[in-house]
């Protein structure tokens, strides 16, 4: 038995099957990640259909592990915390439908999280001291946002992609040089050997925005150098690819997040996202925040990709906060950032 509040959370909104039992949003009690990454990498990126059909068969094992592995069961729960969206939406049923029964079951309040929210939040797991406000910059597979939290479940959003989010051009480049999925990890591992500099690669400018990201250009760039090489019948060096598209995608990031905290005068950078399990960018954004005095910090890189654990936390804060859902939550692919704290009070969504 354990004394805080305990909190089941569920994350399937992509193609991990994630339950964990957090305690008071900062102890980690079991954080069970049931990866699809083998069912997947055949297609070379995420089936929908597949992942939503492989989510539903590895759910209720995924609770029974966590369960098992904290020594604790449904009753020793506070409240369950699930991801409404953004992401697959076949995919964020299976887990929200759990939660809603599991809620209704136990009579337990239901949070919704919002996906890059959660991320946010795997750093106040690692860090319990770490109050907004701060700058937030969340880089994934789906996402790249510059947020300001202001408070726990208050956002403002300072930037976006408007186009590929950084871990997709990973993703997409990575496939175009035959590497498999996902690319992120694949890209960071080759660019170690390669050249950052053999290729110039473009650096875009969003207008009217100076803290959007725009990661398409790139990516065009590197497949038309690829395509112009393979219609000379000449091989790429993958390495010297892999490192130029690392330092280029990392450049951008790390420029925005400075003229973020310039602008808000925050002083401390929180690293979020899959892509923040990069070396390299977490290496940047340490060495540029430490240069201009701003505290940086970043989840262990278990705690980037996507988990339950980081759920469970910030349903724990929300919960404190009285940010509860009702039961008409419902998924959605494209949830924008607070709409699931405002559920059913601005009418049906
Ligand atoms: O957060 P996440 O697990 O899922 C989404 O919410 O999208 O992020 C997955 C993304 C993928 O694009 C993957 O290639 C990227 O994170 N990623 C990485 C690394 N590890 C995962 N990108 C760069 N370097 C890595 N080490
Ligand atoms: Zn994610």
């Amino acid at each position: 038995m354990h004394s805080g509040q305990i909190i089941l959370g569920i994350e399937t909104s992509c193609d991990e099957t994630s339950a964990a039992l957090v305690a008071d949003g900062r102890e980690i009690l079991a954080n069970v990640i049931s990866s699809q990454v083998n069912l997947h990498a055949i297609y070379g990126g995420v089936v929908p259909e597949l992942a939503s059909r492989r989510h539903v068969e590895l759910i209720v094992p995924a609770v029974e592990t966590a369960f098992k592995e904290a020594g604790l069961t449904f009753d020793d729960l506070s409240a369950i915390a699930v991801t409404p969206g953004p992401g697959l939406v076949g995919a964020l049923l299976v887990g929200l439908s759990y939660a809603k029964a599991v809620a209704l079951a136990q009579s337990l309040p239901l949070i919704g999280v919002h996906h890059t929210a959660a991320h946010i939040y795997s750093n106040v797991l690692v860090h319990p001291d770490l109050k907004p406000p701060f700058l937030s910059l969340v880089v994934s597979g789906g996402h790249t946002s510059l947020i300001h939290v202001h408070g726990h479940g208050q956002y403002e959003l300072l930037g976006r992609t408007v186009d590929d989010a950084a871990g997709e051009a990973f993703d997409k480049i990575a496939r175009a040089l035959g590497l498999g999925y996902p690319g992120g990890p694949a890209i960071e591992r080759l660019a170690r050997s390669g050249n950052p500099d053999a290729l110039p690669l473009p650096q875009a400018v969003v207008k009217d925005n100076p803290l959007d990201f725009s990661f398409s250009g790139l990516k065009t760039a590197v497949l038309n150098y690829l395509n112009t090489l393979r219609q000379r019948k000449q091989e790429p060096n993958k390495a010297d690819v892999a490192a130029s598209l690392q330092r280029a995608v990392v450049i951008a990031l790390v420029e925005r997040t400075l003229e973020a905290a310039d602008i808000t005068g925050l002083k401390k950078i929180v690293l979020a996202g899959g892509v923040a399990a990069n070396g390299e960018l977490r290496e940047a954004l340490r060495t540029a925040g430490a240069k201009r005095g701003l505290q940086v910090l970043v989840p262990p890189p278990i705690l980037c990709t996507d988990n339950a654990a980081m759920v469970g936390c910030a349903g724990y804060w929300y919960l404190r906060q009285g940010l509860t859902a009702p039961l008409s939550l419902n998924a959605i692919a494209n949830l924008p950032l607070g709409a699931e704290l405002t559920w059913g009070k601005l009418g049906e969504k």
